[in-house]
């Protein structure tokens, strides 16, 4: 695969608007995900799954297509198992409060955890009584299966843990923590923001009973998401929102609820994004999701070798590249943060992440402020990585402690 071509696909590439080093948090877009978004606004800006014109027709027929392609791609059978969602956080809010968890019911993530993945169960802690149990990291992030193991009691409803986390980048044995939770009884949630544009998916091998992840992250429209769920599990959870598309018949008093997956997407839907997913997905498949995953540790073996010996900059996590997926995260003695990224931005162009990255208690824990964090996509380069390091080194020297 040709990553180098690849790379002029990117308007943002083509017109030298910098070196983007923040797909953590939204990936750049490439011209099919946006021609396929501005023909959905300049020929049939139609609803879909409501009128029955040739307009509105043509999305929902796009709609269905993007179900297919979502299947397709996470190798399931059952295209109406996918919800569409604003973001992850929506799909993991939709889980975590349709549940119907009762007070005493114990729920288990692990301690490092993105915020969308934890205050909805500190909401439900609060509101409904449940319990919480964090299956706990090792130092390089990596899961500890035994302490996890540990955790269940007969209360345990769900285990809802990241499949790849957004500060060390290391990616969790899922397939194992959903067998061993299924044999405990408990549904299995995994949060797939930081795998789903990364790595392989195959959610039938995984067995997650739900899986939710950001599409703005691989590489399709922002503010983009999507809930899959095993047909019985998403047939047995509550829908948080009510509305038009939601429902079957409906009368003063009462409403039959639609079948799966109609019951969770509530009003109109962002049909132009649906519509960018399912290119998006195509772009993907196109390039294969193990070449990707290559090349993303391509990338940072190059990108942590180069910063090897800066003396004064200390990496979250494992020492080892393969273990942080397409995510670094770092400090600079005598430096916060913000400032790393602002200076790498105004010196080189260079765009990184920086603060808490939305995981509070994996910081509050470890008693660190916050980091830096460099993430790498399939459109980056070997050439675009050295220039962050050698703009990292030059910041460590002249500036750290
Ligand atoms: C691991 C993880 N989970 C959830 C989210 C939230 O994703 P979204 O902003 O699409 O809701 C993120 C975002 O960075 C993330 O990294």
């Amino acid at each position: 695969m040709d990553f180098d071509t690849l790379r002029m696909d990117f308007p943002t590439v083509r017109n030298g608007a910098g070196i983007y080093l923040d797909s953590a948090c939204q990936a750049l877009r490439p011209d099919c995900v946006i021609r396929a978004m501005d023909e959905y606004y300049g020929d049939y800006p139609a609803c879909g799954g409501r009128s029955v014109h040739s307009m509105a027709s043509r999305v929902s027929l796009a709609v269905d297509e993007t179900r297919e392609a979502l299947a397709s791609f996470f190798g399931t059978d059952e295209p109406g198992c996918y919800v569409f969602t604003k973001n992850c956080t929506e799909g993991l809010n939709t889980a975590a409060f349709g549940l119907g968890l009762k007070k005493g019911d114990t729920v288990i993530t692990t301690d490092s955890e993105h915020n969308s993945n934890h205050i909805p169960w500190l909401i439900l802690q609060e509101n409904a009584g449940i319990r919480r149990k964090y299956s706990r990291s090792a130092e390089d992030g990596s899961f500890d299966m035994e302490f996890f193991k540990g955790l269940f009691d007969s209360s345990v409803r769900a285990v809802s843990v990241q499949q790849s986390n957004s500060v060390t980048g290391q990616t969790l044995p899922v397939r194992e923590i959903a067998e061993i939770a299924h044999d405990r009884n408990a549904v299995v949630i995994i949060d797939g923001a930081q795998s789903a544009p990364h790595i392989p998916v195959d959610l039938k091998k995984i067995d997650a009973d739900i899986f939710c992840f950001s599409v703005h992250k691989m590489p399709g429209p922002s503010g983009m998401g999507v809930m899959y769920g095993k047909k019985e599990v998403l047939e047995s959870l509550n829908p948080v929102f009510g509305g038009g598309g939601t429902v079957g018949l409906v009368t003063y008093d009462s409403f039959t609820p639609a079948p799966v997956p109609d019951r969770f997407e509530a009003g109109l839907q962002n049909y132009a994004d649906i519509i960018g997913t399912k290119a998006a997905l195509e772009y993907l498949s196109g390039i294969g999701m193990d070449n990707i995953g290559k090349h993303d540790s391509e990338l940072m073996r190059r990108m942590m070798g180069n910063l090897e010996d800066v003396r004064n900059l200390h990496i979250l996590g494992s020492s080892v590249p393969e273990k942080h997926g397409s995510i670094l995260s770092f400090n600079i003695d005598g430096l916060k943060p913000h400032d790393i990224a602002m200076m790498a931005d105004s010196m080189k162009g260079i765009m990184i992440r920086s603060g808490m990255h939305c995981s509070h208690p994996f910081y509050v824990s470890r008693h660190i402020g916050g980091s830096a964090r460099a993430s790498v996509y399939l459109y980056n380069n070997i050439a675009e990585i050295d220039a962050f390091t050698d703009t990292i080194r030059h910041i460590a020297d002249v500036f750290g402690e």
